[in-house]
């Protein structure tokens, strides 16, 4: 696995880009280098993307310190050139020539700073994905890119490895899912009906501020929480009610169990120590009004929420006007700044 002397002073470019996702059975919970407590499975998204260029060059012989430049947006920026450096040395034993290189990344994210969209899993994939190309080009063929690209993505971030799939992917071992795995996610999107290929997800955000509790520090916090291992069963049950509810269309059931997850995330929250409340008054104004409007309309919306205030707003293409009427008449004024973000499922990632 070690690059061949013939590739010394070598350069290259890559460029991928590669969507976020939003988790309609949530991780939440995670063991051991990077594995999930429970199973999750998420809608990939279109609009809302890191797009990350790798230029590249062969070293004589690997480095004492990574060699490794990085800007965000036009800047340098230190802090994240850091924490890409404790990933790139953290899967050496995966990529041995990872010392060998000399990285000057770029990146950019289509949807706006501070918004609390959680750009990890977009950010990481991307990234992954340059690295199993760089793979494929110094090394040889991989047998699975797209697994491969979801292994290491994991390893940066457990949502990360869900973004690398057109239309829905799913994570995390599952006694009734064939070929489901803690270590990569799988692609779904064949396994469900049609309609959900369709669904958008207009992001309404009710707060720009930096999450109260990172991810990190999230996932840390189940492992004292008394009620986890009810809540690990309760997603991998909520898992198999949520695919049968895809397979047939079934929105009732999707939309109940869809919003019982998100609520469910943030209440692991509100009972752990310390406690956190990371949804916002306006967010839960926002839950009435969306019920209200379903129950009046019968249109089938419904809302999810990753771990902070926004409301993620969820629907099959079809229903856009009516939703378009009840963002514009209801939930646009419980907004910051009358911020919403318009994505829908999308097709994955992307070399360009
Ligand atoms: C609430 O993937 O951000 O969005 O593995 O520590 O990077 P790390 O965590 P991360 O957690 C995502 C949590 C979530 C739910 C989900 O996407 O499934």
């Amino acid at each position: 696995m070690d690059i061949n002397s013939s590739n010394v002073g070598n350069r290259g470019k890559i460029s991928f880009e590669s969507p976020s996702n939003i988790a309609l059975v949530k991780y939440w919970g995670k063991y051991g280098r990077q594995l999930p407590k429970n199973a999750s499975l998420s809608f990939t998204l279109q609009n809302a993307k890191s797009i990350t260029t790798c230029n590249y060059e062969v070293l004589s012989e690997k480095q004492n310190d990574l060699q490794l430049d990085f800007s965000f947006e036009g800047n340098q920026n230190i802090a994240f050139a850091n924490k890409i450096s404790k990933f790139f040395l953290s899967i050496e034993d995966i990529f041995p020539w990872i010392r060998q290189i000399k990285f000057d990344l770029t990146s950019e994210n289509t949807f706006p700073h501070s918004t609390g969209i959680a750009s990890s899993a977009s950010a990481m994939s991307a990234l992954s994905l340059c690295l199993c190309s760089i793979h494929e080009q110094l090394i040889g063929p991989l047998d699975n890119f797209f697994k491969k690209a979801s292994f290491v993505s994991r390893l940066g971030s457990g949502s990360a490895s869900r973004s690398v799939y057109p239309y829905l992917a799913q994570w995390g071992e599952h006694p009734k899912i064939e070929g489901s795995s803690n270590q990569f996610a799988i692609p779904f999107g064949d396994e469900i009906d049609e309609l959900f290929k369709t669904y958008h997800d207009d992001i309404l955000i009710v707060s720009k501020n930096e999450k109260s509790v990172s991810s990190t520090a999230g996932h840390a916090l189940m492992d004292s929480n008394p009620y986890a291992e009810s809540r690990y069963s309760s997603a991998n049950d909520n898992l198999t009610a949520l695919i049968q509810s895809m397979k047939q269309a079934d929105l009732d059931t999707f939309i109940n169990i869809v919003e019982r997850e998100a609520l469910t995330l943030h209440a692991q929250m509100m009972c752990s120590d310390p406690s956190y409340i990371l949804m916002e008054p306006n967010t839960l104004e926002m839950i009435n009004l969306i019920r209200s409007f379903r129950q009046e309309t019968n249109v089938p919306v419904c809302f999810t929420l990753d771990a902070g205030p926004n409301i993620h707003l969820l629907y099959p293409h079809e229903y856009e006007s009516q939703v378009e009427e009840l963002i514009n008449t209801q939930l646009i004024g419980l907004t910051q700044d009358n911020s919403i973000i318009r994505d829908r499922v999308g097709l994955g990632p992307k070399k360009i």
